[in-house]
């Protein structure tokens, strides 16, 4: 079914006491915003408008970010629900098909609620996300009569009868863009909050004829973010899920409950991931690659049969081919690792094309920033770069090159070349033993003063 997508974000926010708009906070490593725009992605909608209004800026940035094809509209001020949704107007008013309102501030609505929303239209002009509340607390009610949705009522201005009601508002929202446009031009703000509120189309839709209904779904999916402790309670709920969701998918975690997944995180079937294992955001990991306890990964790919860690960390742009290995106290950023490297141990591999085969050793560093400018550093086929090598870039070691340990590496080594760049070793028979007498005279000598 056609749809497009309205993704109301202009809200402060006041209650997360910050600087941020609220749509940015982040869960599960992404702006609230993205969680809904994934919501709405998975419609494949037609146009996605995003209402802006706090930091209109940085919150359109961000949507741009997730789509780039995301259109955006600015509510210069916060009139309720229904002024913001008629702030898409001018984009929409035209669009083919249903139009469905989302909250940028409420990141869990599935996928499958949605559909269940756009197949019940075929009943209803105009159908609600409702669910059934543990603590309806300042919800608006929907009023019900049978299969009829009769109006939605503010908590502020319920009665008491009205507010015993448990079945509460998610604020979703679904109807065709003609009606819904049309019903929202008739909104007004005589109620206890002055506002404009989206929840009138329901009585207004009624007193034209047309029918409402509701959607049920669990309340777990309907959790809206307004304070730090909301903001927690939806990233352990995000936690909850993708743990249960990547188990489901034949991944295995060897202690669940300390892995943290992005949005986005991508975990192929047979993946073996280990305690306290972190993922920012724009992670895939292969079927059958191992990530060991205490690895932190963001922005990088793990290719079939590679392994990493323990207490490794891969940064933006990190690519590991097949059967790479990286071990503990890595950082790899920026670098491209070829088929069967192994970085085993102490090491930062940054800016970089390390070719197939080839053995980097303990404690080796790429230099890649002078202070100013960052370089890279190419490495070849095969190569052994030896313990503790500085490779100071940009700088090429070329295929079945060899450094020796301890080399401060800074022009380029032609292939199947040995360099050493460190100071030869001297070697002085017995001073050692000198040495220490003299040291050991020296103090009996300060002991007596
Ligand atoms: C709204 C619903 C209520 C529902 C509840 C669910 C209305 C009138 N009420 O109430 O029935 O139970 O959500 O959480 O719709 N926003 C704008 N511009 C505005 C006003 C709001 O973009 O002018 C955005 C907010 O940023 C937020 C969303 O709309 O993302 C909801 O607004 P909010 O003020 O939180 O509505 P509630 O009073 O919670
Ligand atoms: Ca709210």
């Amino acid at each position: 079914m056609q749809a497009s997508v309205i993704i109301l974000a202009a809200g402060q926010g006041t209650r997360m006491n910050s600087d941020l708009p609220k749509v940015l906070h982040r869960v599960a490593a992404a702006p609230l915003l993205h969680h809904a725009m994934a919501a709405a992605a998975s419609l494949s909608p037609d146009r996605t408008v995003v209402v802006t209004g706090h930091g209109a800026e940085e919150v359109a940035r961000a949507a741009r970010n997730y789509d780039e094809d995301a259109l955006v509209v600015l509510q210069e001020e916060q009139k309720g629900t229904g002024h913001a949704v008629d702030q898409a107007r001018a984009l929409l008013a035209d669009a083919p098909g249903e139009v469905i309102v989302l909250y940028g501030d409420t990141p869990f609505i599935r996928p499958e609620t949605l559909e269940a929303m756009l197949a019940a239209r075929a009943r209803h002009a105009v159908v609600v996300l409702g669910f059934e509340a543990a603590d309806p607390g300042r919800y608006g009610r929907l009023l019900t009569q049978g299969d009829d949705l009769l109006a939605i009522r503010e908590w502020k201005d319920a009665s008491e009868t009205e507010r015993a009601v448990t079945l509460c508002n998610s604020g979703v929202i679904c109807a065709s863009a003609r009606t819904l446009f049309n019903l929202i031009a008739r909104i007004g703000n005589q109620n206890a909050a002055g506002e404009y509120y989206l929840t009138d189309v329901v009585e207004i839709a009624r007193a034209q004829g047309l029918t409402a209904g509701v959607v049920v779904c669990p309340e777990a999916e309907t959790l809206g973010v307004n304070t730090r402790q909301q903001l927690a309670a939806a990233e352990a709920a995000f936690q909850t899920r993708a743990r249960a969701e990547a188990l489901e998918n034949g991944v295995t975690l060897t202690a669940p409950e300390t892995v943290f997944f992005a949005l986005d995180t991508v975990v192929g079937r047979d993946a073996i991931i280990g305690p306290n294992v972190l993922f920012g955001p724009g992670v895939t990991i292969e079927s059958g690659a191992e990530i060991k306890g205490f690895c932190h990964l963001e922005g990088c790919h793990v290719s079939r049969g590679a392994d990493v860690g323990p207490f490794a960390r891969l940064r933006p742009g990190a690519e590991l081919a097949e059967d790479v290995h990286v071990g503990n106290f890595v950082e790899i950023k920026n670098a491209i690792l070829d088929e069967g490297v192994k970085v085993g141990h102490l090491t930062y591999i940054g800016d970089a094309d390390v070719g197939e085969f080839t053995n980097i050793g303990a404690g080796t560093v790429t230099c890649n920033y002078d202070g100013v400018m960052k370089h890279r550093t190419r490495i070849g086929k095969r190569v052994f770069i030896g313990s503790d090598t500085m490779l100071v870039a940009p700088v090429t070691v070329g295929d079945g090159a060899l450094t020796a340990s301890g080399s401060v590496i800074t022009e380029d080594v032609p292939a199947e070349a040995v360099a050493i760049g460190r100071a030869r070793q001297v070697v002085k028979p017995g001073l050692a033993t000198r040495m220490f007498e003299k040291l050991r005279a020296l103090k009996a000598a300060k002991a007596k003063v």
